[in-house]
């Protein structure tokens, strides 16, 4: 049965990206660690910081036995950047729908320890809005777009960065 924190989205792509997103981050954590005093994560389009993944059920025949369906739920690219070690100093997670900036605040209750912010809105608006008031002399940010769609507005890439 479905609830109101399975975000259900993607496909095999999707497992592919996410597995590829942590690696980069991994490596971008290790590089940079010794370089800056602050590494931050920006995930502009969070989601809930997991992944319903629903595999239909099969009828059996002859050959093969039936399959029930099997409901997984998976890492997200937030809950995959709370892995990262060495740890990121800072984690910011966005995302405009509320049911999924709870599940976030959810994140952020699980790990007391961990410094991490949970901002609901339009993450266009709020990079814009934010990112240069940042001093960023001694601290690198990586962050992570990954929209449904088409969300990301031009702006938000080219804005004086
Ligand atoms: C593909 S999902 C992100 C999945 C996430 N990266 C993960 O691995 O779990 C896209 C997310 O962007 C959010 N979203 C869509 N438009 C947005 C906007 N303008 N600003 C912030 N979040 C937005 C949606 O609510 C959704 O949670």
């Amino acid at each position: 049965m479905k609830s109101d924190n399975d975000h259900e989205f993607g496909g095999q792509h999707t497992e592919i990206k996410l597995e590829l997103v942590e690696k980069y981050l991994r490596t971008y954590s290790i590089a940079l660690r010794q370089k800056f005093k602050s590494l931050w994560y920006i995930d502009a389009f969070a989601g809930t910081g997991s992944r319903t993944v629903r595999t239909k059920a099969k009828g059996g025949d002859l050959f093969d036995e039936p399959v029930p369906e099997k409901v997984e739920n998976r890492r997200g690219s937030a809950q995959i950047a709370l892995d990262i070690e060495p740890k990121f100093d800072r984690l910011i997670f966005m995302d405009q729908k509320p049911a999924h900036c709870v599940a976030l605040e959810g994140l952020k209750a699980a790990n007391p320890e961990r410094d991490i912010h949970v901002l609901q809105g339009d993450a266009n608006r709020i990079i814009q809005e934010n990112i240069n008031r940042v001093n960023w002399s001694s601290r690198r940010a990586i962050m992570f777009l990954d929209p449904y769609g088409m969300e990301v507005a031009w702006e938000t890439l080219s804005n004086g960065w």
